[in-house]
């Protein structure tokens, strides 16, 4: 019980337990309750020297005592998220060979080809609801990792529990090992994965299709989430298999539905007092046309349609810019996912150009391109429009398109902004402005809780459009008022209950949902949620 985190409770098994389950002088005399426990881990962490030693830390904690670590993560959700994943995550996954310590979740590699179903039986569980899997092709804006990419699944299969309750024994983090190129990587003597080049074409392709098939056979039903693959594999993973099995690409639809939320709630700011509130008035302008902004623009698209707008004329509305340039009809280059949004014009080969030609009135950044919104790019949005909104989404903090700072600076305070990593408040012309984190845990935690409490089959565009609405309509005037599109990181669990029962909904409107319907969605939910807390083994 000492070994198993699971179980473990450390210091805090009362003496009663210590006799009965003959642990009695196996641990310090003196009994501390949870709470105590918690109080020096938080302490402990606080006192490390950065944010990687604070990371490992709490990654010890995790292995040595789950209901403890789980504790501590709820209580200080705000502040620890960075730490367990975005910005830090990052640097944890560069070093990933380097930190490791303790296996955590699977990894099946191109050896265990023909024997993933049976590989998948040594997982010591069957009730396994949700598994994040990555091969590590496109670590946030930091590129190929290969197998070191098992700190992302990791890391969100926490916040799925930290942030909407799922137990983390329904939780199963998993990295498909299809080898790398990254040159630094393959020459590390402590790279993680096999040594070899990516596999492509039809050896990859049968390889993930052995995958998400014994998957389903293992764990029937479960909850596939895929993260982080490069998007020549992510767009065509998605459209092969979100109608075969239940399957979603957060970075592909976790972002588009937390980024339209965002708009939605700038609109409210933009909105007040002028007639352009409404989305379906909107330019939007893509930097990046990759998988976060082509899912951007694909779920701006039905959340225009929605408003009675053509969806022709919808995709018109968004304008993507890729490494060649802005994205038109005239180019021959472009990838499949680009094409409804190559619109008739003239050629432009920079964000300057563009953004003086087509006068946006929002700008989103998603190309892991440091810098990219220059002054010259903020003061031109800023000299079109009153409240220009600008979403530096690329992450980790390293690769965002712009800082907190240098987009208020440059649009003298006008700018609505928000961004992928969090960053810290500005003072600007005697105020405080609080830039609103465009942060995918605030959706796909709760969509995920509402897809398996209500044992939905396949997961839908329609549930990242709710999950968007519900998420904007919890942002308070008094958010807005500091300049902060989404509400406090702190109320999660609260939003995540609250997506989760939207999604749960349209399972159950459509027909969708293995599970009989309830009275009161919500309780429910709710009911299912796991809190962190010591059961008496006695
Ligand atoms: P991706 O690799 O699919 O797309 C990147 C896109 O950027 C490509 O279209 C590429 O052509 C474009 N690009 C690269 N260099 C460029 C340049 N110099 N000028 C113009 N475009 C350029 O990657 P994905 O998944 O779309 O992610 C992009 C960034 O967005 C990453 O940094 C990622 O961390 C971040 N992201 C942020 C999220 C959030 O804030 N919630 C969620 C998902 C992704």
């Amino acid at each position: 019980m000492l070994r198993d985190p699971a179980l473990n409770k450390g210091r805090a098994f009362t003496a009663e337990e210590r006799t009965a389950l003959g642990l009695r002088g196996l641990l310090p005399p003196r009994v501390i309750s949870l709470d105590e426990q918690a109080a020096r881990v938080i302490a402990t962490v606080r006192a490390k020297k950065n944010d990687l030693d604070r990371y490992n830390s709490l990654i010890g904690l995790q292995d040595r005592n789950e209901t403890l670590f789980y504790h501590v993560l709820i209580k200080h959700l705000a502040e620890l998220m960075p730490v367990i994943y975005t910005p830090t995550i990052g640097q944890a996954c560069q070093e990933y060979g380097h930190i490791f310590r303790r296996s955590r979740g699977m990894y099946i590699s191109d050896a265990d080809r023909g024997h993933a179903r049976e590989i998948l039986g040594n997982w010591p569980t069957d009730d396994v609801r949700v598994i994040v899997v990555t091969d590590g092709e496109r670590v946030l804006g930091l590129g190929d990792l290969g197998a070191h990419g098992m700190g992302i699944p990791v890391g969100k299969l926490s916040l799925y529990v930290a942030c909407a309750g799922v137990k983390p024994s329904q939780c199963l983090p998993i990295t498909l090992d299809v080898g790398t190129n990254n040159e630094v990587l393959l020459s590390d003597p402590a790279y993680l994965g096999l040594p070899h080049e990516r596999l492509r074409g039809e050896e990859y392709d049968s390889f993930i299709d052995e995958f998400i098939h014994a998957a389903n056979e293992r764990f029937p039903n479960v909850l596939i989430q895929l993260e982080d693959f490069g998007n020549a594999n992510a767009f065509r993973l998605l459209e092969k298999y979100r109608n075969q099995v239940c399957l979603f690409n957060d970075d592909i639809q976790g972002t588009a539905a937390v980024t339209l939320a965002g708009l939605y709630s700038a609109l409210r700011i933009t909105g007040s007092g002028s007639d352009h509130a409404s989305l379906c008035d909107q330019t939007i302008m893509l930097f990046g046309a990759g998988e976060a902004a082509t899912g951007i623009s694909n779920l701006i698209v039905l959340a225009m349609t929605k408003e009675g707008m053509p969806e022709a004329e919808a995709r018109k509305r968004c304008w993507l810019m890729d490494s060649k340039g802005l994205v038109v009809r005239s180019r021959t280059d472009l990838a499949e996912h680009k094409k409804p949004y190559a619109h008739e014009h003239e050629r432009l080969p920079d964000l300057f150009s563009a953004v003086q030609s087509l006068t946006p009135t929002v700008l989103i950044g998603a190309s892991g391109q440091c810098g990219a919104f220059t002054h010259a790019v903020l003061s031109q949005m800023a000299g079109e429009q009153k409240h220009p909104i600008i979403f530096a989404l690329s992450n980790p903090t390293s690769q965002s398109e712009c800082t907190a700072e240098e987009a208020y600076r440059y649009t003298e305070g006008q700018a609505i902004f928000a961004s992928g990593s969090p960053f810290p408040d500005v003072r600007y012309g005697g105020r405080t402005i609080s830039p609103g984190q465009a942060n995918n845990a605030y959706v796909f935690p709760g969509i995920g809780m509402g897809v398996i409490s209500s044992g939905a089959t396949r997961v839908t565009q329609e549930m990242f459009f709710q999950a968007a609405r519900v998420l904007a309509a919890e942002v308070a005037p008094d958010d807005l008022k500091i300049g902060r599109v989404f509400p406090p990181l702190e109320r999660v669990r609260e939003l995540s209950a609250s997506i989760a029962t939207a999604v749960a909904r349209v399972a159950f409107s459509t027909g969708l949902a293995t599970v009989e319907e309830p009275q009161d969605i919500r309780a429910w939910i709710e009911s299912q949620m796991y809190i962190p807390d010591y059961s008496s083994y006695v």
